[in-house]
């Protein structure tokens, strides 16, 4: 079965085209947030917080046909992440008042035109020379009573795509913000009027730009970064190699062994703030009293139910949330994703 075209686009149209704004932060705030990055590494891959399984990773990033007898190994790419703040609470003091700042705030309030918002989420990732292997994403979306923390990525992406959970969505805006000096690729591909449109880019150079975005209900990717002798992954590369500063330079090392060394001017990096909003106090007290709440097991019983509705016989085994055959099915049958890249930056292909 495939979702229904007017459901997809539903889900995945954003209550706004992303807004650009240059020059963002002040000198004194890019310093303190590249503080964090070269003083408190080393930093872990993103794939390695946040799959366990070529399947997980598919029903996420999936849609550019790599299927078959793939493994995680083959599909990372050197991405790391870490976080200034994470659940609204602000994990370094030298950036406190950015993840809290106005500035921020009103911007993603603004793009929804809420009356109230929350911070809640502000990482970065730090990309050495890459090839892009994401067919294009979502980010997670929050709804009452779950949240990314307690939701494998894989289901979220699954309810994101059925379209079936609106009435328990907590809305969250995106403020972006690049630094990649160079002009070689590395910008920024979304879809802004669903995935199955023509995409629009916010192409590279850019040094503290950022956009304003609705990245759970909009499609987008980043793209390959750095020089393109150096894009493919360094040897020895695994989900436990981390990234640090060394000097002026960036180090990928496993354990105390270095395995590709990098001038920052190959790096691109980015800065990704995420704040909740609200329309009125009841939405607040909704989600703050939790009297409207999801939970895992009625999100998955709603889920079946649109399955079996739509008359595929399926059936549920006794651990659905680790279970790889249930993982890959409920993925086909909810199956999203872009059709169209732009010229300048296709979808690499899986290394073979
Ligand atoms: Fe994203």
């Amino acid at each position: 079965m495939h979702v229904d075209p007017d459901r997809v686009r539903r889900a995945f149209t954003p209550v706004a085209r992303p807004e650009l704004v240059r020059d963002l932060y002040s000198p004194d705030e890019v310093g303190r947030l590249f503080g964090v990055l070269r003083d408190h590494g080393p930093w872990s891959l993103i794939a390695a917080q946040t799959f366990a399984s070529a399947e997980e990773f598919l029903a996420v990033a999936g849609g550019g046909g790599a299927r078959g007898d793939v493994s995680l190994a083959d599909l990372i790419t050197p991405t790391f992440r870490g976080y200034f703040a994470q659940q609204a609470v602000c994990l370094y003091d030298e950036v406190q008042e950015v993840f809290y700042s106005t500035k921020l705030l009103e911007r993603v309030k603004e793009m929804f035109g809420a009356r109230y918002g929350l911070p809640a989420q502000f990482f970065f990732n730090l990309r050495a020379p890459a090839r892009s292997l994401d067919a294009g994403h979502f980010d997670p979306q929050v709804w009452r009573g779950m949240d990314m923390v307690k939701v494998p990525v894989w289901f979220s992406t699954v309810m994101a795509k059925s379209g079936l959970f609106d009435r328990w969505e907590v809305r969250t805006g995106q403020v972006i913000t690049y630094f990649y000096r160079s002009p070689e690729d590395g910008g920024f591909t979304y879809w802004p009027d669903g995935p199955a449109q023509p995409p629009a880019r916010f192409p590279a150079p850019f040094w503290n730009d950022a956009v304003v975005v609705h990245n759970p209900r909009m499609y987008h990717r980043g793209e390959a970064s750095g020089p393109v002798a150096l894009r493919a992954n360094p040897t020895g590369m695994s989900l436990e190699t981390v990234i640090a500063a060394d000097g002026e330079d960036w180090v990928l090392r496993n354990g105390d062994e270095v395995i590709a060394r990098h001038d920052a001017s190959a790096m691109r990096f980015l800065f990704h703030y995420g704040a909740r909003v609200f329309d009125d106090l009841d939405e607040v007290r909704a989600y703050y009293d939790h009297t409207d709440d999801l939970t895992m097991d009625r999100a998955l019983g709603l889920i079946v139910d649109d399955l079996r509705g739509h008359g595929l016989d399926l059936e549920v085994p006794d651990d659905p949330f680790d279970d790889p055959a249930f993982v890959r099915t409920l993925a086909d049958a909810y199956a999203v994703s872009p059709t169209s890249y732009p010229a300048e930056a296709p979808v690499d292909a899986v290394p073979a």
